[in-house]
């Protein structure tokens, strides 16, 4: 599998549940064109809804935009109502898949080893992964945040070879910023970003640490973007709200893209 190049940053939009057929399929197109001048100097990926897919995926096929999932399951296959597999996201082609979001680790009660689980089987199946972390504000508060992190990260990654983690990258979400139009600040979130690479190299390597890509995720716009990735640790972003109107996630690619260009190699 490819190593990342943590220079390069990666622009993800997470949907979540929203949308029509028809506004995707509106929303879709535009990003393709919006993309297409960025494609050669920022990485990207809608995280579509689960039954529109197919669909987005036909509509971006050829642009460099990758097609993401939302969610997977850690079994295989069987008596799993309402649970989709890693193989049947592969078999959509979907190529990335958020795991372990916090809308998900608090409604759906996901654990730190349910969510291993689902690293293990979403890369061993062939998919990449956006694994995501973060604290509460209670947490942040009485100064657990690294800890926090670190319990989730070491949890996730547990048992994942070195030889996989080209296919992984990290979102770190603070969970009190995640739509609520409280950006962590660009420093604050660098912190974090750090951590978690320290995380990364203690269970790994440095060099992996160095080269794995940490996004931020937390009420990212347009306005803010700039800001955000002006900070090195910061390698991109994954976007809730404002990913669903094409202009605003077309300004953060160009925010990204610029960002790029302006770091060292
Ligand atoms: P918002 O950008 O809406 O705060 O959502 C962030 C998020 O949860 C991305 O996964």
């Amino acid at each position: 599998m490819t190593q990342h190049n943590s220079k390069r940053m990666f622009i993800g939009g997470n949907w979540k549940m929203n949308g029509t057929r028809e506004a995707s399929t509106v929303l879709t197109t535009e990003l393709v064109a919006a993309f297409e001048p960025l494609a050669a100097s920022v990485d990207a990926a809608v995280f579509a809804p689960f039954p529109y897919l197919q669909h987005i995926g036909s509509i971006i096929r050829g642009s460099g935009l990758l097609l993401g999932a939302q969610q997977v399951s850690a079994e295989a296959n069987g008596a799993f109502t309402g649970q989709v597999s890693a193989e049947m996201l592969l078999d959509v082609g979907v190529q990335i898949v958020i795991i372990g979001h916090s809308e998900c680790r608090k409604l759906l009660a996901e654990s730190d080893e349910l969510i291993g689980e689902k690293v293990a089987i979403a890369l061993s199946t062939g998919l990449s992964v956006m694994l995501c972390v973060g604290e509460t504000w209670q947490e942040r508060q009485s100064g657990q945040t690294e800890a926090v992190c670190r319990r989730q990260i070491s949890a996730a990654l547990k048992g994942i070879h070195l030889d996989h983690m080209g296919a992984i990258q990290i979102a770190y979400e603070p969970i009190w910023a995640i739509g609520t139009g409280r950006s962590a600040s660009p420093e604050d979130a660098a912190i974090s970003h750090a951590a978690l690479r320290k995380d990364i190299e203690d269970l790994y390597d440095p060099s992996l640490a160095a080269a794995t890509r940490i996004l931020y995720g937390g009420s990212v716009n347009s306005a803010n973007a700039t800001s955000l990735f002006s900070q090195p640790e910061i390698q991109g972003a994954l976007v809730g709200g404002a990913s669903l109107k094409a202009a605003d996630f077309a300004s953060i690619l160009r925010s990204a893209s610029q960002a790029t260009s302006s770091r060292p190699n």
